[in-house]
């Protein structure tokens, strides 16, 4: 594995190696030997993601690079490629992109010569989201079989709905989507079901946020999504008893769910956070060729 751009480029042994690699980092943190530079390239806000790898990365021993894009030369006009093809000749040694395009490493395949990370590619792909929950799951459940996981909201907007729906059925959960009309993606051959029948059912329940800002217009009325299609107590009272709430922030508050539920004792909203570190921490390192790792387990498709 050169890059880490998608979970389709990663088998199901590949992301096992990520999460125990993530688990080992967490007891008993390591540093790389010799000096790196990471490019932290955020053309689209973040806080989650953009300071999870910076904290990564100190961890790590490699030297955070961040891409402050309103004192940058983007501002002159500058492209994401010839951004990129900076950092790289100034020493970055690899890259962690996030960009509103679909693709955006397509152009940069092939011309850099160092290791991509896909911090959120536009409505596509949220890689290292989806292996950050993942652990959560894993931690909690100890196995991804016989699990139910619905993704509930904003299907049509989500990069990590993409993401899990394709990382989760490789290892062999039962995926459902729970999405307003006109937010659900039948593309993805994933059933859909009701908010209330999803509450009911599952074992997971990952609700997602509202992307207004991805919407050309308002869809729904904030005040009404939470009470239609958001996670309300009501519902969340016919959860089963171990069913866990998961949300890869930020939550729109008293929208997709209501606001004493986002640090109720089901919900693993800061510890997805959490995780967050030592999964990047673990992807990092593999990319760099980390000792720790088990190469082996991961699938290389693009070189
Ligand atoms: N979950 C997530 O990607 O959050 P940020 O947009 O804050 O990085």
């Amino acid at each position: 594995m050169q890059h880490f751009l998608s979970v389709n480029d990663v088998s199901a042994d590949g992301i096992y190696a990520i999460l125990d690699t993530a688990e080992a980092l967490r007891k008993k943190p390591e540093s790389l030997t010799g000096q790196y530079f990471a490019a932290n390239l955020f053309f689209e806000p973040s806080t989650r993601t953009r300071m999870s790898f910076h904290v990564a990365e100190r961890k790590l021993g490699i030297d955070p690079l961040e891409l402050e894009p309103d004192l940058a030369s983007i501002v002159k006009g500058e492209s994401p490629y010839d951004t990129a093809r900076t950092y790289e000749a100034i020493g970055a040694d690899i890259m962690v992109v996030r960009h509103a395009n679909d693709h955006w490493y397509d152009e940069l395949l092939g011309k850099v010569s160092v290791p991509l990370i896909n911090a959120g590619s536009g409505k596509d792909e949220h890689p290292t989201q989806s292996m950050l929950d993942l652990l959560t799951i894993y931690q909690e459940f100890g196995r991804f079989n016989d699990l139910t996981i619905v993704i509930a909201g904003d299907i049509k907007h989500s990069r990590v709905a993409r993401s899990n729906a394709h990382a989760l059925k490789k290892l062999g959960a039962t995926v459902y989507f729970a999405a307003p009309p006109g937010l659900g993606d039948a593309s993805l051959a994933v059933s859909h079901l009701s908010i209330d029948e999803a509450c009911e059912m599952c074992d997971v329940l990952m609700l997602l946020r509202v992307q207004h800002e991805r919407h050309t217009a308002a869809v729904y009325d904030t005040s009404s999504y939470l009470s239609g299609y958001g996670l309300t107590t009501e519902r969340e009272r016919s959860m089963k008893e171990h069913a866990i709430i998961m949300h890869p922030a930020p939550v729109n508050r008293g929208v997709e769910m209501d606001t004493r539920l986002v640090e109720c004792s089901r919900s693993r909203i800061f510890k997805q956070m959490e995780n967050g570190v030592y999964v990047r921490m673990a992807i990092m390192a593999k990319l760099l060729n980390w000792r720790g790792v088990n190469h082996e387990h991961f699938t290389d498709k693009r070189q």
